[in-house]
């Protein structure tokens, strides 16, 4: 029997697309290794939204290439954001000669017949469709085991912030039908999957391609009534498209989690205007005071970015005010990187890299201080947990969510795995919380 490996690079989506890879490798007859010594295919699903990202990806690359050399038959593919880049295809193929097949993010269904190809033939492959197809249903998809699935409700994006390579490579935004979605779910359940995360870069915009009046609060109140699921999340949203009847429904429907991924990524509507965001820090801060109106208990997080082109000290100021103004439980922080080809690659007065580095520094150590007090806060309340499994901080120790999203450990026995515990909180930890199970 065949084998393979795939190594993902980047966000939930690639590591989504990498499991339908795996779907078809493994409905082709291939398992899974970790030997790239011996593995028949190495396969590299790759993200370039910064360009740590890629060069994660060329020094793998120049790795696999003594790997080639002794053993010639391997094949090695690179798929995904990367080559979806204007001139990356090519400039990988002469980068990198060994590798036998190059394909983007709207080629993931032909796989097998590249494979296919290249056996025959022993011809290298570089396929790269600019625009994608219809969207493709019914791939097989090979899911890691666990209690959480990925589920795609909508591909690309159009909203082009400014900074973003995303749009580029992701393709224009499509909707997946409510029924596929539903009949996905369905099937989940059936294989024992209890929460599931829905799939987009922009969520809260779904529906707006679909000639029938159904939006993302539209969606959640079809999908809260699919049995066997118990959770439901989703990633990411916009704040633009965040309205009060969204955060009405989210309260309402049992299933769908208090959780609220909001990437802010600056404190200044000066720069939120040069990211093309849609929307200002006002509009921002309204949207959470909603948010903790409806549901006080909710757990909001974010993105953010230090040193966009032109972001000041003033800027960089209201970015840390508004940090300290909502009180965020985490936040993903990152340092503006310059992509090739977006608007903001082009833009005068980029931030020296000595700035941005203070800045970020500043920016973490302000976020930790918050989310060490907001976990403190959680101290002495009572949180559901779905147990994922034994934890690795210590013997007889589980672990779990929150419905807050945020890890919590706790001494029981490990055939709760799977079931939903009641825990009172008893510590807080930076990244997780401690706590007690409540005998029920
Ligand atoms: N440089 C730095 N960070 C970026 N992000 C997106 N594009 C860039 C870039 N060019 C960040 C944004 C986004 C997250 C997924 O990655 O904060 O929300
Ligand atoms: Fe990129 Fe903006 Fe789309 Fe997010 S919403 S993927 S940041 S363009």
């Amino acid at each position: 029997m065949k084998s393979y490996i795939i190594k993902t690079f980047g966000c939930q989506m690639n590591e989504h697309d990498s499991e339908i890879l795996a779907g078809m490798l493994e409905a082709k007859g291939y398992r899974p290794t970790e030997d790239t010594g011996t593995a028949d295919l190495v396969l590299l699903n790759t993200c370039c939204i910064r360009a740590t990202a890629e060069n994660k990806v060329f020094s793998y690359l120049g790795r696999l290439k003594s790997r080639k050399r002794s053993n010639p038959a391997m094949i090695i593919g690179v798929c995904g954001c990367m080559p979806q880049q204007e001139g990356m295809g090519a400039r990988l193929r002469q980068l990198f000669p060994y590798v036998d097949m190059i394909f983007g993010t709207h080629n993931v269904q032909q796989l097998p017949i590249f494979i296919d190809r290249i056996l025959a033939e022993r011809k290298p492959v570089l396929e790269i469709l600019t625009e994608p197809d219809e969207i493709m249903e019914g791939l097989p998809a090979a899911r890691k085991e666990g209690l959480r699935a990925w589920v795609t409700i909508t591909h690309g994006c159009d909203n082009y912030c400014t900074y973003c390579i995303v749009p580029y490579v992701r393709g224009r935004e499509r909707s997946r039908e409510p029924d596929d979605i539903i009949k996905e779910m369905l099937g989940l359940a059936g294989d024992g999957f209890k929460e599931i995360v829905l799939l987009g870069q922009n969520v809260n915009s779904y529906g707006k391609d679909f000639k029938k009046p159904l939006d993302f609060a539209g969606l959640l109140k079809k999908l809260d009534g699919v049995s066997g699921i118990e959770r439901i999340r989703y990633m990411t949203s916009h704040p633009r498209d965040f309205n009060e009847e969204l955060i009405r429904t989210i309260a309402r429907l049992g299933k769908v989690c208090e959780h609220f991924h909001l990437p802010v990524q600056s404190g200044s509507s000066r720069i939120l205007e040069k990211m093309h965001r849609g929307y200002n820090r006002e509009h921002y801060l309204r949207l959470v005071e909603k948010i903790r109106q409806y549901i006080p208990a909710a757990t909001i997080t974010t993105d953010i970015m230090v040193g966009f082109p032109g972001e000041d000290d003033g800027d960089f100021r209201a970015t840390m005010d508004l940090i300290r103004e909502v009180r965020f439980d985490s936040s993903y922080t990152f340092v503006y990187n310059a992509r090739p080809g977006t608007p903001a690659a082009g833009m005068t007065e980029q931030v020296p890299d000595e700035i941005k580095k203070q800045r970020i520094q500043d920016l973490i150590k302000l976020q930790n201080t918050i989310s060490m007090e907001k976990n403190e806060e959680e101290e002495g309340s009572q949180q559901e947990v779905l147990v994922e499994g034994e934890s690795n901080i210590g013997p007889g120790l589980l672990y779990g969510k929150s419905r807050g999203n945020k890890t919590v450990v706790f001494a029981g026995d490990k055939t709760l795995t799977g079931s939903t515990a009641h825990v009172t909180i008893t510590r807080a930890h930076l990244a997780y919380l401690e706590g007690l199970l409540i005998k029920q």
